[in-house]
């Protein structure tokens, strides 16, 4: 039976700075930023805003009355999760009107989170193929001012409904998994950012991928000749190019060439936005096929997920005939047009007013899902 994404969609706060004014800011070339680190803007979360009200509104967007009937499980992957034990996928089984017989949870293991859901609701819809599974990467990616993560930042949500004869892409039976127990990038209890040793994390990153590309290919009896596409997780629009160069530095020059090209493709959105940890990969496949006129129906795509800590995964789909009509290139690229660009002190005023949990508070908000309400702790959302 084909499993695989029938639905897809991502959202991204209205916020964002130019990378340009962050690197004059910190008296940086700016061609670090936008050639070194290969980002041009850079997305901003207010605290009204976390990973239930982007999870929230990009889910919302392409689930229609029987969907919300078909349902049967919510699984949420975040780094950024807002509860040590209730997970946001419950809150957001409410505010989406899911009905009620469901099962609904978080996972987490960094920017791996949504993968390892996906392989999850992918055995479950095998066997109840009558089974729509909702599967969301929601967070928002903070390091700290001035910290040397700080141009890698970004926030948003991709939300996948994920069925049996998917109308965009149907997952292969072709994945690697690697564990590597190693501190690249690791957030302790009580701290409000992760700990990052950056050059370690691009090291596994690229290591990861060189193992599991190769020990994909020997057990699938593979090439990149079979690929029309890799899609890569991308926690700055460089790393994934620093991979492939690494890993395809043999490959004859026109298939480095041609993968080169599908990987622009992908990153069209990431350049914008910035790093969405757990959704990265799947804005990044958004992007390849909303941007990519070189795809067609029956083309293999690759997928490359990588969680620091570190867990990662290659795992490939097919694209299905008609994907092009379950897309939507004019909406995702308004969303980015009418964002609000801020100058790098209201950027530093906003990263700087965080969300007291503890302290009563009341709030409002133009958004269409926001935090309205902060009581005993526990936080009310305004819903649209
Ligand atoms: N013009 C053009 N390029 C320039 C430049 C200039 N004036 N100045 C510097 N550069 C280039 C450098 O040569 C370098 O390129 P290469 O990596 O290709 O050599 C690039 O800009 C970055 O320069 P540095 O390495 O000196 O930058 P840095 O020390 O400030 O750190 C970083 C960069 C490690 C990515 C840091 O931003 C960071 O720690 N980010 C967070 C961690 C991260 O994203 N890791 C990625 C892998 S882990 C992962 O994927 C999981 C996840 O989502 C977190």
């Amino acid at each position: 039976m084909n499993v695989g994404i029938d639905k897809i969609n991502f959202f991204v706060p209205p916020y964002y700075i130019d990378m340009v004014d962050l690197a004059h800011a910190r008296e940086v070339d700016p061609n670090k930023f936008t050639i070194g680190i290969g980002q041009d803007q850079m997305a901003v979360s207010k605290k009204t805003q976390d990973i239930v009200t982007f999870a929230a509104s990009a889910a919302k967007e392409i689930l229609e009355p029987e969907d919300l009937q078909a349902i049967d499980m919510v699984i949420v992957g975040t780094e950024s999760g807002i509860d040590e034990s209730k997970a946001s996928a419950v809150v957001l089984h409410r505010l989406l009107g899911v009905q009620p017989f469901a099962r609904s949870f978080e996972i987490k293991e960094a920017c791996y989170g949504a993968t390892a859901g996906i392989q999850f609701a992918k055995t479950h819809i095998q066997a109840n193929p009558e089974s729509k599974v909702l599967v969301i990467a929601s967070d928002i990616a903070r390091y700290g001012l001035r910290s040397g993560g700080e141009p890698t930042q970004g926030a948003g949500a991709v939300a996948m409904l994920l069925t049996a004869n998917p109308r965009i892409l149907t997952f292969e039976n072709d994945n690697l998994m690697l564990t590597q127990d190693i501190y690249d990038f690791w957030r302790p209890l009580g701290h409000a950012y992760p700990m990052v040793d950056g050059h370690l994390s691009n090291q596994v990153y690229i290591d990861s991928f060189k193992k599991v590309w190769q020990a994909h290919c020997e057990r699938n009896q593979t090439s990149i000749s079979d690929y029309a596409a890799i899609s890569f997780h991308i926690p700055y629009t460089k790393m994934g190019k620093k991979a492939l160069l690494a890993v395809f530095a043999d490959e004859v020059e026109t298939e480095q060439e041609r993968v080169m090209a599908r990987y622009e493709e992908s990153i069209v959105y990431s350049r914008r936005i910035g790093n969405l940890y757990t959704g990265s990969l799947y804005l990044g496949l958004i992007s390849l096929l909303e941007n990519s006129s070189h795809l067609s129906a029956g083309d293999r795509i690759g997928l490359f997920s990588y969680g620091s800590g570190a867990v990662s995964e290659f795992f490939s789909g097919r694209l299905v005939a008609g994907y092009q009509n379950q897309l939507n290139k004019e909406a995702h690229t308004q969303l980015l047009d009418q964002r609000q660009k801020l100058s790098i002190e209201e950027y530093e005023a906003i990263f700087t007013d965080s969300l007291e949990i503890d302290q009563d508070a009341a709030f409002s908000d133009d958004l269409p899902y926001s935090i309205r309400e902060i009581k005993n702790t526990i936080r009310y959302y305004k819903e649209s």
